[in-house]
Formats: C-alpha cells, structure tokens, sequence
C-alpha cells in the first residue's frame, strides 16, 4: 500500500485502475472502519477507471493518529491527490468520509467532476449529537475503542445482516477492533464539530450520486432525500437490505449504482 507524506500527515492508500477515458475516483471511508470498506468497489470499478481509497490519520495503515477536522483533512486529501496526480476527480464517502466529501466539494469545486455521498448527511451534530460524541469520547478514553466499536455494531449493518450473514459483521469487526482509541477520539472530535453544509447544497454543480442503505440507522433515507432534494444534479439509489455500511452490506448493488453512475458522467 503506498503512503505519502502531507504537510507532515502520513496518509496511505490503495489505487487500482488507470483513468485514460474517466476522472479518478476516491472514496473515502466511514467511522470506525477504514479502506477495506470500499475493497469491492475498488476491485469491480478499477475495471473503469483509475480508484484511490485513502486511510485517514490512525486508520488502517494510515497509522499516525493526528487531530483533524472535516475541513482540513479536505484540504490534506486535495493536496494528496494532486501530488498523485488524480486532479480533477469523482470524489466520493461514506458517513464520516461523506461529510469530507462535502467539504472538498465546497472548498474545491473546480476538482470536482462528480460527487458520491454514501450513507450520510448534510447536517451538522445537534447539541443531543455533540452531548452523544463527548459521551463515547469519554468511553473511548475510559474503556478503550473496542467498547465503541461494539456500541456502534447494532447499527451499521441491516438487521438481516446481522443476524444471517456472520462473514460481513466479521469484517466490521475486523476493521473496527482495529482502531486505536486516540483515533477515536481524533474522529468523535472531528466529527461533532464539523460545520454544517445543508446550505451549500444548492451550489454543487455536478452531477452527484445519494446512495442509503434501507435499513440504515445512522443516517437514514430521510437524510439521503434531503440531500437528493437540494443538490440540483442528484440521484438516489436506495440499496435493498443494506444497512449504515452499504458497501460491505451490499457491495454488489453498491457497485452496480456508481458504476451506472459512472457511465452517465
Ligand atoms: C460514520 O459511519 O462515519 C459515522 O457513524 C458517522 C457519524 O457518526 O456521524
């Protein structure tokens, strides 16, 4: 996995593909998982273009846990991807990396050839949100990142998943047990105070991809038809049986959509 150094952040990431007739496209993961998330996507839409899934700080192999916020790690990433040479792109997350998402489309809307927001949300954290981050901070620094990752697990696959299909909770857990707690606690932090982009919705200007799980808890259909509502170029693609974590819940149908997507850029 090559890693690269940014402004002293030591970021890896994975690539695959090249991007002869299409932009590349970079998806960045959720919390508390990492790159692997998007494994599947990687491998099928490498067969299209050229795909970058980064680790942000202290996840996966990024493993130099450092503060950031939403905001900067944007910025860290368009620097990254310059360096990489993989500017303009398809800019894509999930959750936590969908809300890096809006920030890059915000801040650097001239990179952008298209957006893909994957199970997240517009809006900033309400005083109940930040209350509930400063509470898993807490357990995070008290109990240890495994006790937020079992926390969380109720609610990142689709019940279904969760009960019948014991391999795709196993690579949660994979992921998840994986994470050191600063990083947590960098994340939790990161994430309760990001800004809120329900405004700056109105002004992206390219085409933009809304995907949800059915099932998903964190941030439900709802959210994704608000963001489909006030984007002007969306598309929503609701994925059967899939939970918060659509791409490992669901991989193929997760594929299948930005592939589709992909074809009409
Ligand atoms: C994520 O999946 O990245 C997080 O659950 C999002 C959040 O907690 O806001």
């Amino acid at each position: 996995m090559p890693s690269i150094n940014i402004n002293g952040i030591n970021l890896s990431y994975t690539e695959k593909g090249n991007a002869a007739t299409r932009p590349p496209v970079v998806l960045v993961h959720g919390f508390p998982v990492d790159s692997r998330v998007y494994a599947h996507q990687l491998e099928q839409l490498s067969k299209l273009t050229r795909v970058i899934t980064p680790d942000l700080p202290g996840f996966g192999q990024s493993k130099t846990a450092v503060p950031f916020t939403i905001t900067a790690i944007a910025e860290t990433l368009h620097e990254m991807l310059k360096k990489i040479d993989a500017l303009p792109c398809v800019f894509g997350g999930l959750s936590m990396g969908g809300y890096i998402a809006l920030a890059f489309a915000r801040q650097f809307p001239a990179d952008l050839r298209g957006l893909i927001l994957n199970d997240t949300r517009a809006e900033a954290d309400t005083s109940d949100g930040k209350n509930t981050r400063n509470e898993m901070i807490e357990i995070a620094k008290t109990k240890g990142a495994r006790a937020i990752a079992d926390q969380m697990e109720p609610k990142m696959l689709s019940p279904k998943t969760l009960v019948a299909r014991p391999e795709v909770v196993a690579k949660f857990r994979a992921m998840s047990h994986d994470v050191p707690a600063e990083t947590m606690v960098n994340a939790l932090t990161a994430m309760r105070d990001r800004i809120d982009y329900a405004e700056s919705l109105a002004s992206i200007a390219v085409p933009t991809l809304v995907i949800v799980g059915e099932d998903d808890a964190v941030t439900p259909p709802e959210s994704a038809q608000t963001l489909v509502e006030k984007i002007p170029q969306a598309t929503l693609a609701r994925i059967a049986d899939a939970g918060h974590l659509s791409p490992i819940d669901q991989p193929e149908a997760v594929t299948r959509a930005i592939e589709q997507f992909l074809g009409k850029l």
